[in-house]
């Protein structure tokens, strides 16, 4: 196959973000956990996530030519009407919705909305494409939604995120979303598609502490793990993380992402990044091959520079990839 049927293709991953609350409440929305969300923002987490943070990694990324954006949650805070607005114009700088997916985080679908769309005003951004409305049809938002970047990579967006009571940050997908994902993986196998999946939150069993995990992860690891997908990416935990795992298809990485707006240091949580994942097609002595580009800020006020750079190799049989378990703290 010439590289211009099965080329190289990249897809740049950016996670919880956190754009900042406009400091007005309509009392219509007003709730315990807004307030509190509300406090915890003021008192803490506005020091921390920078909207002048996101834009140099915004900027940065319209450098490295991607042919595709793909968010996974906590674009907002609270879940006020005007977050949801904003939030979809920080969308439209990002680029169109053909070249940029998203799916929901718990910051996101937050709490009672009464009858405002939500993440509704994303829609757009979260459905099937043409060629993915086949397996997954209906309009948006749309779970699991499916797209084709290339001939030859999938993107499944899974929605792990519910209302919650106040301090409880937990997801759940739900059985039909599950059932449905099963289902799609397996046609994308059979079809030989690059299978990458994309959640809020971690997705499988114990990758994160009751109160802020996912209720049925078990549930869905066991369909990862019959089905196999060559990527899954996360954010949630505001950490880099990957983990390997051996499915009915061979080695699955899962990997977890830091906040890509964190510009100075709280609770461990390390500085702003986002990946960019160069997906380098089968040949015929090795499957498929990734390679991660982390670019990021190493110091507050710093500049946006490479901060990791590793392969992944689904393809290939454990040892190497399972002798390098977790990224490098930085
Ligand atoms: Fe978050
Ligand atoms: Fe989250």
């Amino acid at each position: 196959m010439t590289a211009n049927m099965n080329p190289q293709l990249t897809v740049a991953h950016l996670s919880d973000v956190h754009l900042a609350p406009l400091a007005i409440f309509w009392p219509n929305y007003w709730n315990a956990k807004r307030f509190l969300g509300y406090a915890n923002w003021v008192v803490r987490r506005r020091r921390s996530h920078l909207r002048a943070v996101v834009d140099q990694l915004v900027e940065d990324l319209r450098h490295q030519h991607v042919d595709h954006i793909a968010v996974s949650g906590d674009l907002i805070n609270l879940g006020l009407p005007q977050e949801y607005e904003r939030a979809l114009l920080w969308l439209h700088t990002l680029g169109p919705p053909e070249r940029v997916s998203v799916v929901p985080g718990n910051h996101d679908i937050y709490t009672r909305l009464r009858r405002h769309t939500g993440v509704g005003r994303w829609a757009r951004y979260m459905e099937s494409d043409e060629w993915g409305a086949e397996l997954a049809p209906g309009p948006g938002p749309r779970f699991p939604y499916v797209r084709r970047i290339g001939p030859s990579v999938a993107l499944v967006g899974l929605n792990s995120a519910v209302p919650t009571p106040p301090g409880v940050a937990s997801g759940e997908v739900g059985a039909e979303q599950i059932r449905q994902c099963r289902e799609i993986l397996h046609a994308l196998r059979e079809r030989g598609m690059f299978r990458l999946v994309m959640i809020h939150h971690p997705p499988l069993v114990s990758q994160i502490k009751p109160g802020r995990d996912l209720k049925d992860a078990a549930e869905l690891e066991r369909v990862l793990l019959e089905t196999g997908a060559e990527l899954v990416i996360h954010g949630h935990n505001h950490r880099d993380m990957v983990s390997w795992h051996r499915t009915s298809t061979g080695l699955m990485p899962v990997v977890g992402i830091a906040s890509a707006s964190i510009g100075r240091l709280s609770r461990h949580e390390p500085l702003a990044r986002y990946n960019i994942y160069r997906l380098h097609p089968p040949k015929r002595e090795h499957g498929w091959q990734i390679e991660l580009i982390g670019r990021g800020i190493r110091e507050p006020d710093g500049p946006v520079v490479q901060v990791e750079h590793r392969w992944l190799e689904p393809g290939k049989s454990a040892e190497a990839n399972l002798s390098a378990a977790s990224l490098a703290p930085r």
